[in-house]
């Protein structure tokens, strides 16, 4: 039984890095917190692009693969939504929770969260988070950023947003991969006071 009071809610949008969303789910779910996942109708494509992987629509299936892809079989509880589903528990401020976190978070669902445009259940649940007063983080990924891109961000920001964009740092020396992204991941559950990834935290000069 989780020890932690209410759920985390993590939207998974169709930029790429889906690997910061597996990663986040594997620290959360071994450290026992309740998640609930919503990932975007374009999240689909992208894991058929990065990975060559069909991510299943059914619910049971999705919380199967996510568990699969994040190596934990047991530990936290996950709890998948349809995209489509804006009448989930997530998508009402009755619903109590950590807060949200959306990893990766596409150019689209940052547009469409700066207007307070809820045309699916990741947007729902983000939106609801902003009226709420709850925390919610970002992890954009685009490279360059247009001027409009800047702009929502700044919007966003404005709104209390925390963006935490998926840019590793180099000084904890990165030996892999994971390490690249966990460094991000960490950061971003540093903006909601979860501390549950081991990285090599800057402790000065040695
Ligand atoms: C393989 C692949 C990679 C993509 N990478 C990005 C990205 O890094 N950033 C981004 O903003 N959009 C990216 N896109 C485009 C988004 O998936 C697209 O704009 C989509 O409409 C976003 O919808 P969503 O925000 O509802 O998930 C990518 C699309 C594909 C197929």
């Amino acid at each position: 039984m989780s020890n932690h009071t209410y759920p985390l809610i993590i939207g998974v949008s169709g930029a790429s890095g889906l690997i910061y969303a597996v990663r986040a789910l594997k620290f959360l779910l071994e450290a026992d917190y309740q998640i609930e996942l919503v990932a975007s109708r374009s999240t689909h494509m992208v894991w058929q692009s990065e990975q060559n992987i069909r991510m299943p629509a059914e619910t049971a299936a999705q919380e199967q693969f996510w568990r699969d892809q994040a190596g934990v079989s047991n530990s936290g509880q996950l709890h998948c939504h349809p995209w489509s589903d804006v009448g989930a528990g997530i998508a009402s401020g009755s619903f109590r929770t950590l807060g949200m976190i959306v990893m990766p978070c596409s150019m689209s669902t940052v547009a469409k969260l700066a207007v307070g445009l809820s045309s699916d259940l990741l947007e729902r649940a983000a939106d609801v988070q902003l009226k709420e007063g709850r925390k919610l983080v970002i992890v954009p990924r685009e490279t360059p950023f247009s001027l409009i891109h800047l702009r929502n961000l700044t919007a966003l920001a404005e709104a209390g947003v925390r963006v935490v964009p998926a840019i590793p740092a180099w000084y904890h020396q990165p030996q892999t991969i994971e390490d690249l992204v966990d460094f991000v991941v960490a950061r971003a559950l540093d903006q909601l006071d979860i501390d549950c990834i081991p990285i090599q935290r800057w402790q000065g000069h040695r």
